[in-house]
Parts: structure tokens; sequence; C-alpha cells
């Protein structure tokens, strides 16, 4: 696929003025569950399934997103993934992750990160849309991922002085290749995908399980994954850390190359993104229908 021309481009200044405003209110929302997480943190509620949680503290960081963002930004949309979202009178849906990572959050294990997007298109239909404009803050370890379309990605530490900009390495062949990947919260869907899992693992190097697609996703810009793969990712799980991996020099891609949908995704720098795209498909022939 081209570079999307079908959708519209807004000009850098207003570009710049998104990458700041995601930068800002993902590193205040990362300090706020950081700061602010109950000693007894326990699960609002539960979503797709039992394993699928919500603790109070995704809708308090979503709530202020939320806040931040329409004070800041009054005509555009916003899709996060605690609440419904709703369409703005501009061409901009903010897409946002308040957590991503949630389970690793309720343990205290430190890889998870808020993810803050501008995007053009419509973001509740794959494929018709992608992000201008975003970050990803793990505010435990302070690792500040951000980009702009055509302005490359950046990583800063917070508080750690300037950025540095990501550029992907050349990658190993696949069979050295450290490779990302998740599983969904229902119980067909993790089935499923450990199947994929089996046929996927004798041909890499390793697999891991780090629990935060996003965090996943702008580790392979950093480099401390070489490739990624995931059924059934939603728009928050991934418009920002896209943005990053992408303008970092790497392709993230729907299995067919086209733009990321729910079915499968596969992010890695060239040549490695065909292979293990190739490898993923023989994989999900090879175990058939969820
Ligand atoms: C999840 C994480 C996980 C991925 C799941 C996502 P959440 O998001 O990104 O790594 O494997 O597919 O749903 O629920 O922690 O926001
Ligand atoms: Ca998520
Ligand atoms: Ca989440």
């Amino acid at each position: 696929m081209g570079e999307q021309a079908d959708l519209p481009v807004p000009g850098d200044d207003e570009l710049r003025e998104f990458e700041e405003l995601a930068i800002a209110v993902a590193l205040e929302a990362g300090r706020l569950i950081v700061d602010e997480r109950p000693p007894d943190l326990g699960v609002a509620s539960t979503k797709s399934s039992a394993t699928d949680v919500v603790t109070v503290m995704d809708e308090r960081a979503q709530a202020l997103i939320r806040a931040r963002l329409h004070h800041a930004r009054p005509q555009d949309g916003f899709l996060g993934e605690e609440e419904p979202g709703t369409t703005g009178r501009s061409r901009v849906t903010w897409v946002v992750d308040p957590i991503d990572g949630t389970v690793n959050y309720l343990y205290g294990i430190p890889a998870y990160a808020v993810s803050v997007a501008a995007v053009v298109g419509d973001p509740t239909t794959p494929g018709a849309w992608r992000p201008v404009a975003g970050a990803v803050v793990n505010p435990v370890s302070g690792q500040l991922f951000h980009a702009r379309l055509g302005g490359g990605a950046k990583l800063r530490i917070v508080d750690g002085g300037a950025a540095r900009t990501l550029r992907t390495a050349e990658p190993p062949e696949l069979g050295q290749a450290l490779a990302g990947t998740g599983f969904g919260y229902e119980a067909g869907r993790r089935a499923w995908q450990g199947r994929v899992l089996t046929e996927v693992l004798p041909h890499v190097r390793d697999i891991r399980r780090i629990g935060s697609a996003a965090l996943d996703i702008c580790s392979v810009a950093l480099g401390s994954l070489d490739c990624y793969f995931e059924r059934g990712l939603n728009p928050w799980d991934l418009a920002a850390a896209w943005l990053v991996l992408t303008e970092a020099g790497g392709l993230f891609t729907g299995l067919d190359g086209g733009r990321p949908d729910p079915s499968l995704v596969v992010g890695a720098a060239a040549p490695l993104h065909g292979e293990l795209s190739e490898l993923v498909r023989r994989a999900v022939l090879a175990v058939g229908d969820e």
C-alpha cells in the first residue's frame, strides 16, 4: 500500500501541536497512574471476559486525558478504551489507551504505558484511518516515545535530557529474531493464538510476551525486540506506536501488507517484516480457523 494518499494530512504546525499535546497529556496521565495507584488496587469491572479487567485508575486516567484534550481541542473526536467515543467537528480523532498493560499494572510489573494518538480518518473502521502524531510513555521506566508524521520518531527519558531519534537497524534473519507477541482475553482466541505460536516458535530466536502492545511495537523501533505480531489489537493499543515504528523506518501492517487491522498485525524492519509475515501466514494456514 502506498502512503495512504486518500486520508488528509494536517500541516506541519498542526502536527507539531498534536505531538506536543500527546506528549503532555500522556506524561500527566502517566504521573497520575503511578502517584495515585491505590495500595489496594482492585478490579473495578471486567470487559470481554473475567481476565479482561479495568481498574479504577484506567477510568481516572482516561477521564483526565479526555478532559485535557477536550480543553485544548474541543473540535476533535475521541476514542478511548474505557467508554464510548465521540465524533468531532474536525478531521482529527484522539485515540487513547489510558493504561496499555493493565494486567501488569494490576500486578505491579513495570511494563505498562499510556498511549495517546491523533489520527485522521475513521478509527472505528479497520483500514480507514492512520495516526499522524502520538506519544507512548512508560511512567515507571520513564521511556517516552513520540512521533509525528514526517517528523521522525524520538525516545526521551523523562527528566533525563535530550530526545534521541530512533532508526530501526538492519534486522537479523528470521531464525535469529526476537519476536514480541500478545494474547487476547477471550479463551477461544487465546487457544488459537497458542496454536499459531507453536508453529512460529521453532523458526525464531525466541518469543517475548511483555504485556503491553504499545510498548512491544515501540520496542521494535528501539531495537529491544526485532519484530512483533498479534491478532485482535484495537485502535487504542496500536495507534501511537504504529507511527513511532513507521517513523523510525520500520513497517507496521496487516498480514496482507495493507494497513493494520484486527485480524493480525506484523511489525519489523524490512526484510524481516516480509519473512515474519510469511511465517505467520503459513502458521495461520496450518492451524485453520479460530
Ligand atoms: C492489552 C495489551 C496486551 C495485548 C492485548 C491488549 P490492555 O491491552 O496490550 O499486551 O496482548 O491484546 O488488549 O488490556 O492491557 O489495555
Ligand atoms: Ca491496550
Ligand atoms: Ca487498556
